[in-house]
């Protein structure tokens, strides 16, 4: 039997504040203002690496019930995604997506217990290197994010392989995760190879589907 391991201490900071990025720049929200804004919701989004931040917007549209959360650290690429969601909703606007300026290891203390679904499509740099190293803070950071019940969904392009690292496959992105989504409380449901008709609706995915050919892991994971 393998024995659960549960993280040491919290990824998230201790500040309580979240620092929105919004059409006219960068404001803090504190735990009472998000609160409040939660509660408006039945559940909420979280895209981890979310970049230009089509993906929550999209999602955001289609699900007016829905709280659709951007998290990246580049706050030029959020704040033309805030631009798009602040539009009306008649011109692609979507006043339920929301973009937080964090990287994935400080994420604001607000976050946690947060994500009933949680996706990171197409992670670049530390964040995808956490994921293919399946490193522990991989599983800290999704164990302090998630709500009791939270779906996870990773997308993966094979061809983008940083040095180090072995080209993803479905068996290895599995195993590299099991352990760290196991101490968060996830078993992993799905993985598999995407087909170009399957590429999640971000903007990655497009750039991807048009280069034709190119291979992408999908993983799915449900607490
Ligand atoms: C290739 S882009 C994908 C953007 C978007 N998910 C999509 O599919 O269009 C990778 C994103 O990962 C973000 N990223 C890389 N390391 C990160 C980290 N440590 N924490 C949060 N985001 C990170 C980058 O800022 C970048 O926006």
């Amino acid at each position: 039997m393998r024995l659960r391991t549960y993280r040491r201490k919290s990824t998230l900071g201790s500040e309580m504040s979240l620092e929105i990025i919004s059409r006219r720049g960068p404001r803090n929200m504190d735990q009472s203002e998000f609160y409040e804004l939660r509660t408006g919701y039945a559940s909420t989004l979280v895209d981890l690496g979310t970049g230009d931040g089509a993906w929550p917007r999209r999602f955001a549209r289609e699900y007016s019930n829905v709280l659709a959360i951007g998290v990246d650290p580049d706050r030029d690429a959020l704040g033309e995604a805030a631009k798009l969601a602040d539009r009306k909703p008649a011109r692609g606007g979507a006043p339920n997506a929301l973009y937080v300026a964090a990287s994935v290891e400080s994420l604001p203390a607000e976050l946690q217990g947060t994500g009933d679904w949680i996706t990171i499509y197409f992670p670049w740099a530390a964040l995808l290197r956490l994921i293919l190293g399946g490193d522990a803070l991989i599983g800290d950071i999704l164990n302090d994010l998630a709500a009791p019940r939270a779906r996870l969904s990773i997308v993966l392009n094979a061809e983008a392989v940083p040095e180090g690292f072995d080209r993803p496959t479905p068996e290895k992105v599995r195993k590299s995760l099991r352990d760290p989504l196991e101490a968060a409380g996830f078993r992993i449901t799905r993985s598999e190879w995407l087909s170009v008709d399957q590429a999640p609706p971000t903007t990655w995915g497009g750039r991807l589907v048009k280069g034709s050919g190119r291979a992408m892991v999908a993983l799915d994971a449900q607490r």
